[in-house]
């Protein structure tokens, strides 16, 4: 990786004198290819080492990954009020851009439009041309944890209320739902790490609404992952976080019975999909799609599962993304009558049954987006030390950012720093800490709500 110390002055110079030519010449003027060409090389020789590239303002000084401009040249300084211009605090960009791309993104930075300064405009500018490979995160958008977080009771909150209002017969509204999976599907483009952690809590006591929240997440993320319409990638966290509303008007004494349901008690479960359809007629502008998936979501993808339907049924395109969300979230929780099983363990179960309960493609993605060892799940290092797994390194799915939370004399640590499991000791290239296995948080009495 070249070292940021010679030529972070010069990524500066160049970006500088884009953003400054892209306003002046057309894209094929020397003063931008130049500039843009070099730059486009550094930055593609960064990435052999890292997946993304971030710039960005970090306590007022301009930084490129770790490295911080603390001497503000005038460029510095120019780049500086450009990023503050547009209330931007970063810009990462992800291997496989172009130098068109790149162009693209500095020249909004550059524009002098004012209706580019609101959050989220160059984010739409972007995906208008279809610029994937640059991202951009706003000023008042910084900390996604805590908008996540927020997101997401909100959330159950939204489930609640919902269910609460079919259990005393009303007929519940659509619009909060709506609402609340936009802010979802908002975040997860963002920064689906964060979203995907927030899975992880489990709340035991509310088990219905958190599940269906975390279904919706899941299933988000999965038809994110697969490129789906944006439109359908709101309508599949709809029918997640409302899957199973059918519930509402199964007896409480068998959803929260423990140990072994009786055939009778299990008839009774087997119909809170079509029961779950039956509510969602009765609401305004739920559209077909949703009410499909909700009523598919046992069917299974080889369709043995319930309700019974002919060898010939059309399952609904995005039915087994609801599938797979719902067996991962519903494997992954304690409840009265399962102990929960590790991420890792719930991913090697529901391989046992690809092609048979799931799409082998939905499943592979969705096993591709928790990686290796998922998002939000513990693990032990090669040092004896125990990590939260925080993010995915796509280049390296074995090798996670974690957050250390017990030192490897199995102290509980309050002072947590991420740490990159790619960094190798400089000497021999050899990594500094490896996963040995996934860890069982409840067995090791720590709770992944302390270290969000
Ligand atoms: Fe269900
Ligand atoms: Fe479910």
């Amino acid at each position: 990786m070249p070292d940021l110390n010679d030529i972070g002055e010069d990524i500066v110079k160049s970006f500088t004198a884009i953003a400054k030519g892209s306003q002046l010449y057309p894209g094929t003027h020397p003063a931008i290819m130049t500039p843009l060409s070099t730059v486009t090389a550094i930055i593609k020789e960064i990435h052999k080492k890292r997946e993304v590239v971030i710039f960005g303002i970090l306590n007022g000084l301009l930084h490129i990954e770790d490295f911080v401009f603390y001497d503000e040249s005038a460029v510095v300084k120019r780049f500086i009020s450009q990023l503050e211009e547009k209330n931007l605090v970063s810009v990462s960009i992800s291997r496989g851009f172009t130098s068109d791309d790149l162009l693209e993104a500095l020249s909004l930075i550059a524009n002098p439009d004012p209706s580019l300064a609101q959050t989220g405009a160059i984010r739409k500018e972007l995906k208008k041309k279809d610029i994937q490979s640059i991202t951009v995160v706003y000023v008042d958008e910084d900390d996604i944890l805590e908008r996540a977080k927020k997101v997401h009771s909100e959330a159950i909150d939204v489930v609640k209320a919902t269910f609460d209002e079919v259990r005393l017969g009303q007929i519940p509204r659509a619009e909060r739902s709506r609402k609340v999976v936009k802010d979802i599907v908002d975040i997860v483009f963002t920064d689906h790490n964060a979203m995907l952690c927030l899975t992880m809590i489990k709340d035991y006591d509310n088990y219905t609404f958190n599940h269906s929240v975390n279904v919706s997440i899941l299933a988000i993320a999965i038809a994110k992952s697969l490129n789906i319409s944006e439109k359908d990638i709101n309508e599949i966290g709809i029918a997640g976080l409302l899957h199973d509303i059918g519930k509402t008007l199964t007896a409480k004494s068998i959803i929260k019975k423990p140990g072994k349901l009786t055939e009778e008690e299990f008839m009774a479960i087997k119909l809170h999909p079509e029961n779950g359809v039956e509510i969602l007629e009765k609401m305004r502008d739920i559209s077909t799609n949703v009410k499909e998936m909700v009523h598919q979501h046992h069917i299974h993808y080889n369709k043995n599962g319930y309700p019974t339907v002919p060898a010939d049924f059309q399952l609904n395109p995005h039915a087994t993304i609801i599938t797979t969300a719902d067996t991962y979230d519903a494997v992954t929780t304690l409840r009265t009558y399962q102990a929960p099983v590790t991420p890792k363990d719930a991913i090697d179960i529901m391989l046992r049954f690809e092609g048979k309960h799931f799409e082998k493609n939905i499943l592979r993605k969705f096993i591709e987006i928790l990686g290796v060892f998922p998002t939000g799940s513990f693990v032990r290092l090669d040092t004896n030390e125990v990590a939260l797994v925080t993010k995915q390194n796509v280049d390296d799915f074995e090798s996670p950012v974690v957050k250390i939370v017990i030192d490897r004399e199995g102290n509980k640590l309050t002072d947590i720093v991420e740490t990159d499991l790619r960094d190798t000791d400089g000497a021999d290239g050899k990594k500094l800490k490896s996963v040995v296995s996934a860890v069982d948080p409840t067995f090791i009495g720590i709770n992944i709500v302390d270290y969000l």
